[in-house]
């Protein structure tokens, strides 16, 4: 089958690999409807992680059961079906209390809990930026979806973004009423924008320097801040006479950057501690790693420098991590049968996946308004 693999820094490349099959009794094999580049590829892409070169890539995965293991009993061949991007075992301590992002037996990566597909350090699994894809413990991980085409393009939302954004706002503390502040108006950031908005904020602001992204926020009813044009907590705090937010989101991750583009991991964090109201809460959903292997300098790639003396003396809470998808991906494709959710309103561009390379390079880059792009892999 083709699939897409990583090759090193900044290199994809579509090749012939072998097909994905049934290798435990639990096991099904999908054929790809549509998988989506994340942003959270692009940390592998950049050589930021200690990701193997030969990983086929992708967690964003949607398709039709092409074949099931002889232990599987609900799920039928020809089902459409989306996949949350966590593998989880169902059974263990984690998954029997919600937290499928956490299992504690799928991935055999010391002190690691919480397995995904085509993932840096989250198991040996390969992706589904490919014809087919293997997933395990197909009963438990799958998420039924009524036959057919339709809402395809938000449906493909379901195995990611829309859980990881609603997670966020989660992880926030946020009620109805709230206004929240959130940083990073990529695919998540905007997820986070469209949950909060589905959850009663009062108000929602978006902060980024990509005027396509901000537009996208505005479209929604968010209210956008250009980091570009100044301090984004003094912008806020403009807008809020001065009261700033009672919930924030984090939605960039260790990659943060200034308006230049140089990187400060620390700046997001800083930023939301200075926004957030005194006992206000904050949802951390963009990824931080254990050790950057970006950094050179040894003692402080496994550390992040931010003020938390300030979020102790505000008596803020924060909570973090993947987001566990089963948590919420039945309800939120409920809101989107009923159209009171369309999460795909930030797709950018839907291509095959021999084009795959190259929308990495302009993911990558943000040129042309690439927000989220969908692969079509089987098309
Ligand atoms: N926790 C989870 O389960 C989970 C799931 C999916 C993605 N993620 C992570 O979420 C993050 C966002 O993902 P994405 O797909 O939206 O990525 P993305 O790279 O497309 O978007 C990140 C956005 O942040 C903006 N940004 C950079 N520095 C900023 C700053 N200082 N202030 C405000 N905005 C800034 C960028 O311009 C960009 O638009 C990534 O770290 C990704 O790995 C986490
Ligand atoms: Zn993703
Ligand atoms: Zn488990």
């Amino acid at each position: 089958m083709k699939a897409l693999v990583y090759k090193g820094a900044k290199q994809v490349a579509v090749e012939e690999v072998p097909d994905a099959k049934v290798a435990e009794p639990n096991d099904a094999v999908i054929l790809l409807t549509t998988s989506n580049i994340c942003g959270s590829d692009l940390h592998m892409y950049e050589g930021r992680t200690s990701v193997e070169v030969g990983k086929v890539l992708g967690h964003e995965n949607m398709g039709i059961v092409e074949e099931v293991g002889p232990a599987v009993q609900v799920t039928k061949v020809g089902d459409r079906v989306s996949v949350p991007f966590n593998i989880a075992c169902g059974t263990c301590r984690n998954c029997t209390t919600g937290w499928t992002s956490f299992c504690t037996r799928m991935n055999p990566t010391e002190g690691m809990d919480g397995a995904a597909y085509g993932y840096a350090n989250m198991g040996p699994f390969d992706g589904g930026q490919a014809q087919y894809l293997r997933v395990p413990h197909a009963d438990f991980n799958l998420l039924g979806l009524p036959s057919g085409t339709e809402h395809e393009n938000d449906f493909t939302m379901l195995s990611d973004i829309f859980p990881t954004g609603w997670h966020g706002v989660v992880l926030s503390g946020m009620e109805p009423g709230d206004r929240i502040a959130v940083f990073g108006g990529g695919p998540v950031g905007l997820m986070a924008a469209h949950s909060a908005m589905l959850m009663g904020a009062s108000q929602v602001f978006v902060v980024d320097k990509e005027p396509d992204r901000l537009t996208l926020a505005s479209s929604i009813g968010a209210t956008g801040v250009d980091l570009t044009l100044g301090d984004p907590v003094e912008q806020i705090l403009e807008h809020t006479g001065g009261l700033g937010v009672d919930r924030g989101v984090e939605a960039v991750g260790f990659q943060a950057h200034d308006s230049s583009g140089e990187e400060h991991p620390e700046l997001t964090l800083d930023n939301l501690v200075n926004v957030v109201r005194t006992t206000g809460g904050i949802g951390v959903v963009g990824v931080y790693v254990p050790q950057d292997p970006g950094l050179s300098d040894p003692s402080s790639a496994d550390r992040v420098a931010w003020q938390y003396g300030t979020f102790f003396t505000k008596g803020q809470s924060m909570g973090t991590g993947q987001a566990p998808v089963k948590r919420y991906n039945r309800q939120l494709r409920d809101l989107i049968i009923t159209g009171r959710a369309t999460p795909s309103f930030i797709v950018s561009h839907e291509v095959g996946l021999d084009e795959a390379p190259d929308a990495y390079d302009k993911f990558d880059k943000r040129v042309e308004g690439y927000t989220k792009v969908l692969l079509k892999p089987n098309a």
